[in-house]
């Protein structure tokens, strides 16, 4: 597979379909005498989130209007993930549901990217039991989306467009429609080397490749200056980061905190073969860096790490942790952690138990085993049964739960400062917003800080101080005590 560098001179084509879309669209909002809408539903990680943020810009450049979430549309986009089973069957249960819309309107586009259109079987799949679903193209190639969107539009046919190469693609050439007013995804590398052995993921993005140092930190200083707060530096190892002058992770981590502006510096995912005290104490030293470290554990036994190809022992992980809690005594730590690896037995499960007891963890993102095909651990022998890795998982859940209370607990009686996120999507008068630490925080404002003629969403992405009054198990209750 070989990295295809794109330039501003290979996207003139891109540029052209671009041109004849608005066309296109315009002519049909004449003839259909309303706005033409899309609509791009988004699983699986943040980097398809930040990729969906491009394909909503591609869309709002050919003149359409975005429709509700899940709202139908004349443009609708499934941007799928692959990394378990259960998100895939999401697709197909959705994508029954809009055969419907398809057939009353003629007019309209259903298109399938993501992750899912790297695995051969589901485009199969979608060819022989979704025939009137339009273009499906890969993630690689999301740059070339109108040429692709242009070239479905008026076929009888399904158009299919999965490459085999990796392309990488200076940020600053696609059109960007950032979903947060406050929150820029900033992927800084793409891909992964690591083969995990039940891992999706290197099959469906790619070798790794990073992005040039100077583009991402230019990148950056416009965010900065366009009055974002929060700024997302992503990448399936996030760590790995290689600039093409021997840049690493930490430069950038230490050029993004000298950058004026930013609130909150995050950066996701941090593979614990690569993690270091250099990082550590990068985030220990800059107080715009948040003090949470997301660090996949995947596994307390060593011998399943090792058949998992992760190459990290639990003592070394420990061993950062600690390092972690010491230099960063307020911060929080979150991980992965999946459950029912084949040939994981009671023994390897108590280890797991025990290094989640050790690590405290904050939060947990755990995971049912799931095989996915064309990865070595589905060919592994000695699946373990259904039965035995939900009663396992229900022992993990029941601790990490009292483990993330404990967390949330420490913080009552306290007052931090909070990034107001939105207003509660449950009650409409309760803010919600985040710690530095990464804390889900709900809270009131008092009548004698309210500002006649603002409502709750005004307040996104500004800062203000709360008090902790209450914890709940995945969550803090608060007051604010002064807006910024
Ligand atoms: N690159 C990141 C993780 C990306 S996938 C990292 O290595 O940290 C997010 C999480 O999904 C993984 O950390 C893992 O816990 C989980 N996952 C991946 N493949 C899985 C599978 N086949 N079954 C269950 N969980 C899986
Ligand atoms: Fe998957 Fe492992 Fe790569 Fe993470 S590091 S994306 S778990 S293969
Ligand atoms: Fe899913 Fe692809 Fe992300 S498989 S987790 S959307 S990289």
């Amino acid at each position: 597979m070989a990295v295809i560098r794109v330039n501003p001179e290979d996207l003139r084509e891109r540029d052209l379909a671009l041109k004849e879309l608005v066309e296109y669209f315009q002519a049909l909002k004449a003839s259909k005498g309303r706005d033409i809408t899309y609509n791009v539903r988004t699983y699986g990680c943040q980097l398809n989130e930040s990729d969906s943020e491009k394909l909503c810009g591609m869309l709002q450049s050919m003149g359409l209007k975005e429709a509700r979430e899940d709202a139908p549309a004349d443009v609708i986009i499934f941007n799928t993930c692959a990394v378990r089973e259960n998100a895939e069957d999401r697709l197909f249960g959705n994508l029954g549901i809009v055969k419907a819309d398809k057939k009353s309107d003629k007019d309209k586009i259903i298109a399938v990217c993501g992750c899912m259109t790297k695995v051969p079987e589901n485009v199969e799949k979608i060819k022989k039991s979704f025939p009137y679903v339009d273009l499906v193209f890969d993630p690689q190639q999301l740059h070339l989306f109108p040429v692709f969107l242009r070239d479905a539009v008026g076929r009888k046919k399904q158009l299919v467009n999965i490459s085999a190469e990796d392309y990488i693609v200076d940020d600053s050439l696609v059109p960007i429609m950032r979903k947060r007013k406050f929150r820029a995804l900033v992927p800084i590398m793409y891909g992964c080397n690591n083969f995990c052995t039940y891992c999706i993921v290197p099959y469906a993005r790619g070798r790794e490749r990073s992005r040039d140092m100077s583009e991402i930190i230019d990148e950056l200083n416009k965010l900065a200056s366009q009055g974002y707060k929060e700024v997302m530096l992503l990448g399936q190892n996030v760590n790995s980061y290689k600039g093409s002058n021997g840049e690493r992770f930490p430069d950038i981590l230490e050029a993004a905190s000298k950058i004026d502006g930013f609130n909150r510096i995050r950066f996701m995912s941090s593979h614990p073969k690569d993690i270091s005290t250099e990082i550590v104490d990068i985030v220990s030293s800059n107080p715009n860096i948040e003090t949470h470290l997301h660090l996949p554990l995947q596994s307390g036994s060593d011998r399943i790490l090792k058949l998992m190809n992760r190459p990290y022992n639990i003592e070394d992980y420990l061993k950062t942790v600690h390092y972690f809690r010491e230099k960063v005594p307020h911060g929080s730590i979150s991980t992965d952690i999946i459950v029912g690896f084949p040939g994981e037995t009671e023994e390897d499960f108590a280890c797991t138990l025990d290094v989640v007891k050790e690590c405290e963890f904050d939060s947990a993102f755990t995971f049912q085993y799931s095989k996915r095909p064309g990865t070595k651990a589905a060919l592994m022998e000695d699946q373990i049964p259904h039965d035995v890795v939900t009663e396992r998982f229900g022992r993990l859940l029941a601790i990490q739960n009292d483990l993330a209370y404990k967390s949330n607990l420490a913080k009552v009686g306290k007052t931090e400062e909070i990034l107001i996120e939105g207003r509660s999507s449950t009650a409409p008068d309760i803010l919600t917003g985040r710690t530095l630490s990464n804390h889900l925080v709900n809270f009131t404002i008092p009548e004698e800080l309210k500002v006649e003629g603002r409502s709750a969403d005004d307040y996104e992405g500004m800062l203000c101080d709360v008090k902790f009054t209450n914890a709940r198990p995945y969550s803090v209750d608060g007051e604010m005590v002064r807006l910024k």
